[in-house]
């Protein structure tokens, strides 16, 4: 698969669709996205962008565990991740989350070419599937680049 990445433009609105349920069933419902959301946080691990992430191991399972649930939520799948989110809209809750993150493009790019790796894992799901997905997240991310090259910031609103 060739995982196209579009850059982020400062300021710029950014569209982006909500994945398709069909997604999370080809994976396998919620054990197959625990799979794919456990070996992308394993890489996440041997990445550049490791530094971001806690090193402690049970708060490196709590992240794994409720990334697992976002996404599962954010497919459509069973709203497991609900409680979380405190009334908020998912998507606007995980912007204003990664707020509290310098993200940088670069930080950007190696999350996504990370998750590329472990999309590269999956077996027997249709690439048009895989596509979809990847748009949401391509689009999505752009949102959680929040620090720029000159130092700037800019914290998106949906
Ligand atoms: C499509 C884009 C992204 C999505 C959907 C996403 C999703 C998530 C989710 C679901 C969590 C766990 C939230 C929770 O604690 O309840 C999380 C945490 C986090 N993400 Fe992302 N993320 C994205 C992009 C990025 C990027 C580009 C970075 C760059 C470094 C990043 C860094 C982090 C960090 C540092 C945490 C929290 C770790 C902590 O709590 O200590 N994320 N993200």
């Amino acid at each position: 698969m060739s995982y196209e990445i579009t850059p982020t433009v400062k300021g710029e609105h950014v569209d982006f669709k909500n994945p398709n349920l069909a997604f999370y069933e080809a994976v396998g419902g919620e054990e197959g996205m625990k799979k794919l959301m456990y070996s992308f946080y394993d890489k996440i691990y041997e990445s550049d962008i490791a530094n971001f992430f806690p090193q402690e191991e049970d708060e490196f399972e709590a992240i794994k565990i409720k990334n697992t649930k976002f996404f599962i939520q954010i497919c459509g799948g069973p709203k497991v991740y609900e409680g979380e989110a405190g009334g908020m809209e998912l998507n606007e809750f995980m912007v204003r989350l990664h707020d509290d993150f310098s993200i940088y493009e670069k930080s950007r790019i190696e999350w996504l070419g990370t998750m590329g790796e472990a999309l590269d894992e999956l077996e027997g799901v249709d690439a048009a599937l895989i596509d979809d997905f990847w748009n949401y997240l391509e689009n999505f991310s752009k949102l959680t680049v929040n620090t720029f090259a000159d130092g700037s910031k800019y914290y998106a609103n949906l």
